[in-house]
């Protein structure tokens, strides 16, 4: 009998150009505007966010992925800018606070979160819309208990939890 035909090798993967250490110009889409910026690879897009391209609305809590204050969108999805590296990004759209608003038109969640007073001291603020716009399309909000465990990633010291839950609520019900 013949032996079976098993691969021994994983198939090879494109071979990608080596680039850095040292800074390589990177173009980001940033709230749909194209953005060239020189970062080491090793920059995270929160840096280059904030440090580079002059964006302050994420904000800088943690920087090690657990305090939410960074969230912004990759894509449309919400991703911990701190943990993501922005050579990561190129040719991907990426989504900031500073973006959300049309013009002078608030986002509906960010009339709901003054409406609501759904905040405090307003440093995580930044990162509570973003997740929570994002958590409405994601389609998880039915419930208190559901908002609460799809917006744990972002913490609130000032603990405007029920304010925030509110004004998800609030965009909830309009829509
Ligand atoms: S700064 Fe990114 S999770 Fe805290
Ligand atoms: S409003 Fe102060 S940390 Fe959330």
């Amino acid at each position: 009998m013949s032996a079976p035909d098993i691969p021994s090798r994983a198939p090879a993967r494109a071979v990608l150009p080596e680039r850095g250490p040292e800074p390589v110009r990177i173009t980001l889409t940033v709230n749909g505007v194209d953005r060239a910026v020189e970062v080491e690879p090793r920059v995270s897009l929160l840096d280059a966010l904030r440090e580079r391209l002059d964006l302050t609305g994420a904000k800088k809590g943690c920087d090690q992925g657990t305090c939410g204050a960074c969230t912004v969108w990759v894509d449309g999805r919400r991703v911990l800018a701190c943990l993501t590296l922005a050579i990561t990004c190129e040719g991907r759209e990426v989504t900031t606070i500073e973006g959300l608003a049309e013009g002078d038109e608030l986002h509906a969640m960010q009339s709901a979160f003054i409406e609501q007073d759904a905040f405090q001291c307003g440093y995580c603020t930044p990162g509570q819309i973003m997740s929570a716009v994002a958590l409405l399309k994601e389609g998880h909000a039915s419930d208190d208990r559901e908002i609460a465990e799809w917006m744990s990633g972002n913490i609130c010291r000032c603990a405007a939890y029920p304010h925030i839950r509110a004004a998800i609520r609030t965009v909830r019900d309009r829509a």
